[in-house]
């Protein structure tokens, strides 16, 4: 995925692995299925991401955080003395961890084919003739997601402490504030525990870990870390999918609390 000089470009049709034109393929199976549902499925998180990062907020007012638990698309909570009251402070922060969603190596395979079709699918024809993978801008920017998993790891921290403030709650007639457990604290934990394990089988944290060494053998730590990040690693399709359901049902969770809609129970 690193930028290759011109000289080692792919070629424009390497030899058996589609036909010419859209679609066309020897394949036989259903390979339209799943790039179809990956579509839907990210066009659906997109849309619902959009409207509770940039509407809600202007539209119903402070619908984020109730009681102890704060949206997960809302912390770290930013919100300067400056900002206008319509201004949603998600704003500011969602680039982070937006951003290394799209730049993740998962990501980028699965909406290559199920946004503009760069191919289909494996081994099924595209609507263009030349390929110049990701070496060349603006595909190239790409390579930044390393630079992202810093930041998310950074999130990671806030999401945690976020859980923490969801096990106390506030007695609204007397004031006092005590430990306990309500559904939404085992929601943002789940959330949290979702992403780490989406986040920790970063292809980018296995390199960063040991993947650009030649032997790992001779640092006993260095090769347990680097084979808990695989174990991670070889699940990365279902910790995106799965943290992805998590963090926008986490939203919808506090907020439907936060406007009366739903009921907190708290278990203890
Ligand atoms: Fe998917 Fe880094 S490769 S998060």
């Amino acid at each position: 995925m690193t930028g290759l000089p011109a000289a080692v470009r792919l070629p424009r049709k390497p030899a058996g692995t589609a036909r010419e034109g859209l679609g066309a393929t020897s394949r036989i199976d259903d390979w339209a299925t799943e790039p179809g549902i990956v579509g839907i499925g990210f066009t659906a998180f997109i849309l619902y991401s959009l409207f509770s990062a940039l509407l809600w907020y202007p539209l119903f007012g402070v619908a984020y955080e109730v009681d102890g638990y704060l949206s997960p698309f809302f912390s770290p909570l930013v919100k300067p003395d400056f900002m206008p009251d319509w201004f949603s402070p998600a704003i500011l922060i969602l680039w982070a961890p937006g951003g290394f969603r799209v730049t993740c190596y998962y990501y980028r395979g699965a909406y290559y084919k199920a946004f503009w079709a760069d191919p289909p699918s494996c081994a099924v024809g595209e609507p263009r003739k030349g390929y110049l993978g990701e070496a060349s801008f603006p595909l190239i920017l790409q390579n930044v997601h390393r630079y992202f998993l810093y930041l998310a790891l950074f999130f990671l921290v806030f999401l945690v402490h976020d859980v923490w403030k969801a096990l106390w709650f506030t007695d609204p007639a007397t004031g006092q504030t005590s430990f306990g457990l309500g559904v939404g604290t085992l929601v943002l934990a789940a959330n949290v525990a979702l992403l780490g394990s989406y986040t920790f089988g970063c292809h980018s944290l296995r390199h960063l870990i040991g993947g650009y060494r030649d032997r790992l053998s001779g640092s006993p730590v260095r090769l347990k870390a680097y084979k808990c990040v695989g174990c991670f690693n070889r699940r990365h399709m279902m910790f995106a999918w799965m943290s992805l359901f998590s963090v926008g049902f986490s939203d919808l969770y506090v907020r439907l609390c936060s406007m009366g809609i739903w009921t907190d129970w708290r278990i203890f």
